[in-house]
């Protein structure tokens, strides 16, 4: 599009504001900049806009808890037969790993990506190599070389490659791991659904959220990767959780053995209030309420043994297998909406930070795709074997917390 082009498109829009910063770009950067606003989908925006000023309501669903397998109560016998389901087809070569990397990572405040967080363990491992680690485990014991893809974003792929390059891929063979791709990205808009414009003039764009990483295997060619490798289950979690059993037989077994398409190890929730998602029935399907969705009533509501009716926590431990992928890639997750603080360039150019939230950041969740996949499973796991995130720089879920469970988990 050249300039007139662009000008008319933004008009249509009422996205004006964007020239004022095109006046004061150098002639590449205008070129740069006229490309970027040629690829943001106007119409998409506006409707994104509209999801930021709804209210979003659970009303006339109808909720359902949703049923699970403890691993605890499975018998030596049951969990040897699923184990060894499990572990045939690790040798067979049909498992592949997906690390969502592509996170911002705010809340820890680390300068770099976050796998490249150093939990403070005494050999100074980083979050990527705490993972790299277990493919290692895995390719020992297993004889194979699980490939690894990993999801990153535009703002931190460049330095995620370079830390896999300089730590000569943690040992691991780099044509199994040298598979980074990036997800998508969507501006960010203000209260009065301007976009944002960042202080080196152009749009502010924001990674799509979790969800975005089946529409990017797709688009990356990942998934056709996979299906000539001959790969057929897929796990997926993120970066931070320390525990992550990324080559998890006994979770794989359990797919293969009861037909499911998609199964999630979850843990149960600690306490009816902590912020944690919770697996349930929406409507007869799969879905998982967040905390801030679900009902005081529901939170809290117990079954005969005391035990929590909607306590399956999800925390992004999720094996898909590769038929299930493909299907979700052509379906259009719904997007959420935060409010987020940003700092932006305002119409004068001054580069503003600001003191409270003052715009909207669109993301998907990787967990709306499961009401699309009828065949899919729960399998509760352990906290203390399962799951330990690195979210916070203090407190909770910090690296304090992970660095005291990872060593608790790896003495015993
Ligand atoms: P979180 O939602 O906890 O986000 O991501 P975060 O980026 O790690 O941290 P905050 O919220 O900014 O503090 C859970 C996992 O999903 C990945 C993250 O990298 C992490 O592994 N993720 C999240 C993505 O890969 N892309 C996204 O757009 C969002």
């Amino acid at each position: 599009m050249n300039f007139e082009e662009v000008k008319n498109l933004l008009e249509k829009y009422g996205q004006t504001h964007i020239l004022k910063s095109y006046e004061r770009l150098n002639e590449e950067e205008k070129e740069k900049l006229l490309e970027q606003v040629a690829r943001i989908d106007f119409e998409k925006m506006k409707d994104l806009y509209a999801l930021s000023q709804t209210k979003v309501e659970m009303k006339d669903a109808v909720i359902e808890p949703m049923a699970y397998q403890d691993s605890a109560k499975l018998s030596a016998e049951e969990k040897a037969e699923i184990i060894q389901l499990g572990e045939e087809a690790i040798k067979a070569e049909k498992l592949a790993i997906v690390t969502m990397a592509g996170g911002q990572g705010t809340r820890l405040g680390h300068n770099g990506p976050k796998g490249t967080y150093d939990l403070g363990l005494d050999s100074h491992k980083s979050l990527f190599e705490i993972q790299c680690d277990i493919l290692k485990n895995a390719q020992e014991k297993y004889g194979v070389t699980i490939p690894w893809y990993i999801m990153t974003s535009r703002e931190n792929n460049d330095d995620t490659v370079a830390f896999f390059e300089k730590n000569n891929y943690f040992g691991y063979p780099k044509e199994a791991t040298n598979y980074f791709f990036k997800q998508g990205e969507l501006p960010m808009m203000d209260e009065q659904g301007k976009l944002v414009i960042e202080s080196n003039g152009f749009v502010k764009e924001a990674a799509d959220g979790h969800g975005g990483v089946f529409e990017a295997l797709g688009r990356n060619g990942i998934l056709n990767d996979m299906r000539a490798r001959g790969i057929e289950w897929v796990f997926i979690a993120g970066i931070d959780n320390v525990l992550v059993q990324l080559v998890d037989p006994l979770l794989m077994g359990y797919a293969i053995k009861n037909n499911f398409r998609i199964v999630s190890k979850t843990v149960p929730k600690s306490n009816p209030d902590e912020k944690v998602g919770v697996f349930c029935k929406k409507n007869g399907k799969p879905y998982v309420i967040e905390y801030s969705e679900i009902s005081t009533e529901h939170a809290h509501m117990r079954d005969a043994n005391g035990e929590l009716v909607y306590g399956e926590g999800h925390v992004l431990l999720n094996l898909f297998n590769v038929s299930a992928l493909e299907e979700i890639e052509k379906f259009k997750l719904p997007y959420h909406v935060a409010h987020k603080k940003t700092s932006y360039m305002n119409e004068e150019g001054e580069f503003i930070t600001p003191e409270a939230p003052n715009a909207y950041k669109f993301e998907s969740f990787l967990f709306d795709a499961f009401s699309q996949i009828p065949e899919f499973g729960l399998l509760r796991g352990k906290r203390e074997e399962d799951f330990s995130p690195v979210k916070n720089a203090e407190g909770t879920d910090s690296p304090e917390t992970a660095r005291r469970d990872y060593i608790n988990y790896h003495n015993k």
